[in-house]
């Protein structure tokens, strides 16, 4: 369907205060459950890949599965990269025509973090391609990110001098959040998502969306976030659905019969998520 750019999406959704939901998928069923609850909410959606996914997989089979269905849903479908460290995986995604792509200096230093994103930004920009980069860390242990330290909370001028100096487009901030299921409530430093959100005048990611309350979720959005970032939950919706349905039957049936029940319950969890990023009815 013809859309507006990520870029106009993400603008629309601030001057709206919605968030645009980003999800993770691990193969084209999960995909298709999020395309399906998108068209079902008329909600924008951004189908995120990981390199744990595009490299099991192939970036073309990826890109070619995720294009197809952008190209044929009823609602704004985005394709993105997410969490790349490799430069060379950023540049393939541009090749397959994604709408962003997020290369993840946050481990390095400030220096070469500005480095790995000036480089992608070179590559992607004259293709009109968007660029997400990541400042202050995301804390967790998963395929996004391993950092389990104290020191993850993004510095304002950190956050200017990596947005001024590569002209990023997007950026994730490090205020607490972390990748995988919490233990506890997760701690967010809304007071320093408002200062970066005051210092620079571009779209703002909350990762590790998974486990964050709702409230927290809406409270993130009123402090600048544009675009929130679900992964765990849906790749254990699934699995706990496999593992429910094999349960019942054992492994007699037909594999789509066994992803059909797989699709609802990941359908489910993906249009509550666009519940609670209030982009609903925004397509
Ligand atoms: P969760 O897996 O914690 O939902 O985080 C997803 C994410 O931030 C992907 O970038």
């Amino acid at each position: 369907m013809e859309k507006i750019t990520i870029m106009e999406q993400l603008k629309r959704a601030d001057e709206e205060h919605y968030a645009v939901p980003h999800f993770n998928y691990s193969d084209i069923w999960d995909m298709t459950a999020i395309v399906k609850a998108a068209e079902e909410m008329h909600s924008p959606v951004i189908l995120a890949g990981v390199p744990k996914v595009t490299n099991a997989l192939g970036m073309e089979v990826v890109g070619a599965a995720a294009r197809a269905m952008a190209e044929n849903a009823r609602t704004p479908v985005y394709l993105h990269l997410d969490h790349s460290t490799d430069i060379q995986i950023c540049k393939d995604a541009c090749e397959e025509n994604f709408s962003t792509v997020m290369i993840d200096g946050s481990k390095e230093s400030l220096e070469k973090n500005i480095e790995m994103v000036k480089d992608v930004v070179e590559y992607a920009h004259p293709r009109g391609i968007f660029v997400e980069g990541e400042i202050g860390k995301i804390k967790g242990n998963t395929e996004e990110s391993q950092y389990t330290e104290g020191d993850f909370l993004v510095q304002v001028k950190d956050a200017v001098q990596l947005v001024e100096s590569t002209h990023a487009d997007i950026l994730a901030v490090g205020i607490g959040t972390a990748h995988g299921f919490y233990k506890g409530k997760p701690e967010i430093n809304f007071q320093r998502l408002a200062e970066v959100n005051e210092a620079l005048k571009l779209p703002l990611v909350l990762h590790g969306g998974t486990g964050i309350p709702e409230e927290d979720v809406r409270k993130a959005i009123r402090n600048g976030i544009n675009k929130v970032n679900v992964g765990t939950i849906i790749k254990y919706t699934y699995l706990s659905s496999v593992q429910e349905t094999l349960n019942r039957t054992g492994p007699t049936i037909h594999t789509i019969d066994l992803m059909f029940p797989a699709v609802e319950a990941i359908k489910e969890e993906v249009k509550r998520w666009i519940k609670v990023c209030m982009s609903d009815n925004k397509a």
